[in-house]
């Protein structure tokens, strides 16, 4: 079954890691699926990727902090394939501070994840009004919700995701547009090899240690954060709005 036939599909930082498996799971599942990313060569990859299993895609160079660039993403998915009608926010950046953190490290910390999702949400949401409706995922983090040393930088913007997806599920609920947020637990990406070598584990150590704390006893892999997403922004999910699901093989419940 094509669950998003004829559905466009936006999907921010889809050039690596879960927003990479989520467009090509999109693409999967009949949808037109653009690609927005800073890293070029990522997001023409994901594009590359999705065409050679007989997808449709655009790869949109946007940074989403920049409010020029999170409009274009918008216009350039309606000027491409007519409308839209999902909207997925992973791109994020990583500050993976506390005290230490600088003034522009927090404020660049804020304007990807807090700010960049809201204006990409903003414009993405004016054409999902003209169609219609729509659904937006936002991406938190068990972060959201727990404590991890050092990290509170990060762990703020993913919990202020949480409570807008809240706030701007109420206010565009009169537009049939629902709004939900997903909160994995430890999953292997770029990203999350990029701090397992600042850390100085290895990938095998690094997936013991964080897969003992979860009830499933492993990390995962992104397939299984994109399926979660799939869910929230079909028509299975149509009375799910303004919550959360946690994606963490039981993390936050042990
Ligand atoms: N990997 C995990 O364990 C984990 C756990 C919980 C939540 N998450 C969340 O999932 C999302 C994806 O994480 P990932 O691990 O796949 O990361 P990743 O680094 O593999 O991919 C993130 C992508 O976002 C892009 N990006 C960063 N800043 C951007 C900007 N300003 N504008 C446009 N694109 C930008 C990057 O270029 C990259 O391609 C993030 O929101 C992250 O916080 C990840």
């Amino acid at each position: 079954m094509m669950r998003l036939k004829d559905r466009v599909a936006i999907v921010t930082g889809a050039g690596s890691g879960i927003g990479e498996a989520t467009a090509v799971l999109f693409a999967e599942e009949g949808a037109k699926v653009v690609v927005a990313d800073i890293d070029e060569a990522g997001g023409k990859n994901t594009v590359a990727m999705i065409e050679k299993n007989g997808g449709e895609a655009l790869f949109v160079l946007a940074d989403i902090s920049k409010d020029a660039d999170a409009r274009r993403i918008a216009d350039e998915a309606a000027n491409t394939y007519g409308r839209v009608d999902v909207l997925v926010n992973n791109a994020a950046a990583f500050v993976l501070k506390g005290f230490s953190v600088t003034v522009e490290e927090f404020q660049h910390s804020l304007g990807v994840n807090v700010i960049g999702t809201t204006l990409v949400t903003r414009y993405a949401t004016e054409y999902m009004k003209k169609t219609g409706g729509g659904a937006v995922v936002h991406m938190g983090s068990i972060a959201s919700f727990i404590a991890q040393p050092d990290f509170f930088v990060y762990s703020a913007t993913k919990a202020a995701l949480v409570q807008m997806t809240r706030n701007m599920a109420l206010d565009l609920a009169p537009f049939n547009i629902r709004v939900n947020c997903i909160c994995p637990g430890t999953i292997i990406t770029p990203s999350s090899l990029r701090h397992i070598t600042k850390v100085g584990l290895t990938l095998e150590q690094f997936s013991k240690q964080e897969g003992a704390k979860c009830i499933l006893n492993r990390v995962a892999n992104p397939r299984e954060v994109a399926y979660p997403i799939l869910f929230l922004v079909t028509e299975e999910s149509s009375y799910i709005t303004g919550t959360y699901l946690m994606v963490d093989g039981g993390f936050t419940s042990m």
